[in-house]
This record gives C-alpha cells, sequence and structure tokens, in this order.
C-alpha cells in the first residue's frame, strides 16, 4: 500500500557523539544517502537527518542528530535521559585494519561494563552501517 513520506508509526531520536575525527557525520550520510565524503568538514553545532525504516509491519521514522566532536560521553548522557535509551558503542572505520585504535578485548570489556550494545563499521565501505542504526531502531521499538 501507499505511504506517504510522513507516514510513519514511531519517531525516534538518534544521537551521534564521539570525538572529532570518528567518523559520525559520514555514517550518517551513509544510513541517510548511502553517501560518503573522502573530505567532510568537521561539523559545527548540530546538524540532522531522518531516515524511515520498516520494523515488522510498521514504520520507524529515524531523527538522527549528528553532533560537533565535542561533546561529553557516557555519563553526561545518562545523566540527561531516562533507562528506556538504547546506547550503542560504535568502532567505526572498521576498514583500517592496520590502524586499529582500540583492541576488540578492550571494547568488549567497556560495552559489557555498560551494559551497551556494540558494532564494528566502515562508513567508507558502507559496512554494518545499516546493521547498527537498525538494530538501535529495533531496541528501542
Ligand atoms: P566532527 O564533525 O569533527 O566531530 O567529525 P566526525 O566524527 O563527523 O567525522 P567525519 O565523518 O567528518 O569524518 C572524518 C574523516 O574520517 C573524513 O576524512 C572521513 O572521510 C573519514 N572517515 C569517516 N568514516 C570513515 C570510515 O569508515 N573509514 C575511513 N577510512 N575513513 C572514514
Ligand atoms: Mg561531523
Amino acid at each position: 500500500a501507499y505511504r506517504a513520506d510522513e507516514d510513519y508509526d514511531y519517531l525516534f531520536k538518534v544521537v551521534l557523539i564521539g570525538d572529532s575525527g570518528v567518523g559520525k557525520s559520514n555514517l550518517l550520510s551513509r544510513f541517510t544517502k548511502n553517501e560518503f565524503s573522502q573530505q567532510s568538514k568537521s561539523t559545527i553545532g548540530v546538524e540532522f537527518a531522518t531516515r524511515s525504516i520498516q520494523v515488522d509491519d510498521k514504520v520507524v521514522k529515524a531523527q538522527i542528530w549528528d553532533t560537533a566532536g565535542q561533546e561529553r560521553w557516557l555519563k553526561e548522557l545518562r545523566g540527561h535521559t531516562d533507562n528506556n535509551i538504547v546506547i550503542m558503542l560504535v568502532g567505526n572505520k572498521a576498514d583500517l585494519r592496520h590502524l586499529r585504535a582500540v583492541p576488540l578485548e578492550k571494547a568488549k570489556a567497556f560495552y559489557v561494563r555498560e551494559n551497551i550494545f556494540f558494532m564494528e563499521t566502515s562508513a567508507l565501505e558502507a559496512m554494518n552501517v545499516e546493521k547498527a542504526f537498525t538494530e538501535v531502531l529495533t531496541q528501542i521499538y
């Protein structure tokens, strides 16, 4: 059946936080436009984009906020939100295998301790980007 663009069952807000240069903006553009930029400029302030996906028989619209790299981390996030939020640790640039910055064991210790989801992605190779966002949206839903 035809569904208009604004016809969705759930609207969820997703916020991308992390150090400058880790690839937040490219994760967003890969997921919402299937685009990647080698020379993307550092985000100033906050930008957002949307994309709707189908989960079961429902249309879930994601409003994804892309922050500048200076936003703080997990403690502050938890301090300002309720317990219903879903948090995923994303290790991006997985294509740069020879330059791995965080050992898997270290990432695992962190996501287990914090009880959050985890995925390694590559915005460049479009690896796990779809999967990471879909997982978060499905968990919220
Ligand atoms: P701020 O806006 O400053 O917080 O940075 P950001 O986290 O939004 O990073 P951005 O998406 O602008 O990417 C920074 C640089 O990393 C750019 O040169 C991108 O092309 C590159 N980059 C992003 N994702 C990947 C990836 O998956 N693999 C590789 N090799 N490079 C990537
Ligand atoms: Mg950015």
